[in-house]
């Protein structure tokens, strides 16, 4: 990957690193490699679990072990202390073994010794399998089966941001693109007919196409892959690339920032696990979370990533991860601890299984170009977008039933719609999402017979091949968001 990182920043970052204390961090990982969607239910392979397992490795010589390079203060080395940490994921197969797999690496099996406890009866009992450590996964409300779900917004229960996503459909720049890539499709179909019929092989399926196909190139023999040898490297770059302006497409839109909702919801857990590992007195150190790349999308738009590399445009891939570490130059001892004005926020991203060999790069956020961000400068940036609290979402979301019903909020009836934000029950930031929404896929079937019939009388265009930093560029010229993800 190439990085349009600034010289100046990247060489502040090697230069700083000695000076600093880390004191804290948030991870919010994508999963291993998994079997595919459109062959439900997803599952992690062993490729997906080894993957996880190596970058949950490279953060514990990051952060833990007792030569690490960026040790977080205080932090256990061998042993758990699980005050220390906490580790979420949605109700998700893929998402949950995936932070299994992760936590694994990050405290691995103690041995014997370590792993020994002597009764009172002087009995010496030694846990299982060498000393393997159990470390408790909180469940997070948004983002339910997420790897299920071919549809974006289907884990996240918001009815403003399906009606958002749902508009892309109907925007000019899809149906061009749906136009121009009619052909391409139909070349691609072969490879596909199992799965998808020739009136699904379209752009409006791009994320799904890709994906079958990715995880094809991955696993499936030659004998299970039927006419792979359309798959050129050619063919698989362009399903990829657009595969990315789908999904860009439906995870972000500047104009309607409710599209992105699921990275306002992140924006908010990760301001407030920081916070509370500031509050704390820097008891709880490390936060892992699990998640789908859509909510990495949606937060790339918000935080401005996309000004600082026009990467943030593509899907992550399998087992990326996102970091945010609070950073002090101040001197300090448990009994005088720094205070907020001495802390400050980097943020880096890795796309890809990170290890030894390939790491975190540094980014500003909110298009900034300065990285470290001081603290308050971080939570006002990262305040802009944040939805804090169930009112808060369910107003901007526009849902006043079930969980968003007056009396769930413990508002007085009638005054829902007018709550201010931030009143009411808070849920911690998680947002308190549902299940999935079936009555947009309703709208995207209806959606899907109406372009069916176009067809029919529709003039094929030429096909053209766009890369990825072109979409984004035109994108950033005529304020339309040109490259695309879903979950
Ligand atoms: C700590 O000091 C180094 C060296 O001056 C600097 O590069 C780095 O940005 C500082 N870190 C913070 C959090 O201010
Ligand atoms: C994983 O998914 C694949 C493809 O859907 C399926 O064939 C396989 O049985 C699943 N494995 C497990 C352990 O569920
Ligand atoms: C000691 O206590 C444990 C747990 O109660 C028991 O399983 C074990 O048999 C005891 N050992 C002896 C020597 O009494
Ligand atoms: C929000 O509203 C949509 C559309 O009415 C509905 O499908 C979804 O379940 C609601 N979400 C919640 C959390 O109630
Ligand atoms: C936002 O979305 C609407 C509807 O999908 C689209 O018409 C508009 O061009 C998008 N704007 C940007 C900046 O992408
Ligand atoms: C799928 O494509 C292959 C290769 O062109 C063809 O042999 C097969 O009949 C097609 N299957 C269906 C269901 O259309
Ligand atoms: C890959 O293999 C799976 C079964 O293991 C099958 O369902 C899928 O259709 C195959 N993919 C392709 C592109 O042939
Ligand atoms: C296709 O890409 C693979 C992996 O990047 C590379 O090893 C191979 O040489 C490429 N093949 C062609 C024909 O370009
Ligand atoms: C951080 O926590 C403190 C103490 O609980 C609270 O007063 C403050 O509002 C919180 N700030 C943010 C940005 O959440
Ligand atoms: C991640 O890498 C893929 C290629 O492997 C690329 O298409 C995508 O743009 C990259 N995404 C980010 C966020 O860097
Ligand atoms: C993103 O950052 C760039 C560079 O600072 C700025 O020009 C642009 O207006 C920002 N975009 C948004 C949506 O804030
Ligand atoms: C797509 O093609 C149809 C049929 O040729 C045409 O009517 C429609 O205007 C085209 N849409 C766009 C956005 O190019």
């Amino acid at each position: 990957m190439h990085y349009a990182i600034l010289p100046l920043l990247a060489s502040l970052a090697t230069s700083s690193v000695a000076a600093e204390t880390v004191l804290g961090a948030y991870i919010f990982s994508r999963h291993g490699d998994r079997t595919a969607k459109s062959t439900p239910p997803a599952n992690l392979t062993d490729l997906g679990y080894q993957e996880v397992y190596t970058s949950g490795t490279y953060y514990r010589n990051r952060y833990i072990s007792s030569d690490a390079t960026r040790k977080i203060w205080g932090m256990n080395t061998d042993l758990v202390k699980l005050s220390q940490l906490t580790a979420s994921a949605p109700i998700d197969n893929v998402l949950q073994n995936s932070a299994g797999g992760f936590l694994q690496g990050l405290y691995p099996p103690v041995g014997a010794t370590l792993g020994t406890d002597t009764l009172r009866n002087g009995t010496s009992v030694t846990s299982p399998l060498n000393g393997f450590q159990l470390i408790p996964l909180q469940v997070v409300t948004s983002g339910t089966n997420s790897e299920d779900s071919a549809w974006l917004q289907g884990s996240t229960g918001c009815a403003n941001a399906a009606i958002s996503s749902n508009d892309y459909f109907t925007s000019s720049s899809y149906l061009t693109t749906y136009n121009n890539t009619l052909d391409f499709y139909k070349g691609v179909s072969p490879m596909v007919n199992r799965t998808f019929t020739s009136s699904q092989t379209t752009f409006q399926n791009a994320y799904t196409i890709f994906d079958l196909l990715n995880v094809a190139s991955i696993h499936n023999s030659s004998s299970n892959f039927q006419s792979a040898d359309l798959l050129t490297n050619e063919t698989f770059y362009q399903l990829r690339t657009l595969a990315d302006q789908h999904e860009w497409n439906l995870a972000y839109n500047e104009s309607e920032p409710i599209r992105a909702v699921t990275g306002s919801i992140i924006a908010s857990q990760v301001t407030s696990a920081l916070n509370t590992t500031i509050s704390g007195g820097f008891k709880n150190k490390l936060n892992i979370q699990f998640g789908a790349y859509a909510g990495m999308m949606s937060y790339f738009g918000l935080a401005n990533l996309t000004a600082a590399s026009s990467d943030f445009y593509g899907v992550p891939d399998y087992a990326s991860s996102l970091v945010w570490e609070l950073v002090t130059n101040a001197t300090f001892n448990s009994s005088s601890l720094p205070s907020t004005n001495d802390i400050s926020v980097r943020f880096y991203f890795h796309n890809g299984t990170t290890s030894n060999t390939s790491v975190p790069t540094e980014f500003p956020l909110f298009g900034t170009g300065v990285s470290p961000l001081p603290w308050t400068q971080f939570v006002s940036g990262m305040e802009a977008f944040a939805i804090n609290s169930q009112a808060a979402w369910c107003k901007a979301c526009g849902n006043s039933t079930g969980t968003c019903s007056s009396e769930a909020l413990g508002l007085s009836s009638g005054s829902s719609s007018n709550s201010s934000s931030g009143s009411g029950s808070s849920s911690s930031g998680s947002g308190g999402m549902s299940k999935a929404v079936a009555g947009v896929i309703g709208a995207m079937v209806t959606l899907a017979v109406i372009l069916g019939l176009e067809l029919l009388v529709m003039l094929v265009g030429g096909l053209r091949v766009v890369s990825k930093k072109r979409l984004g560029g035109t994108g950033a010229a005529t304020g339309n968001a040109a490259t695309g993800t879903k979950a």
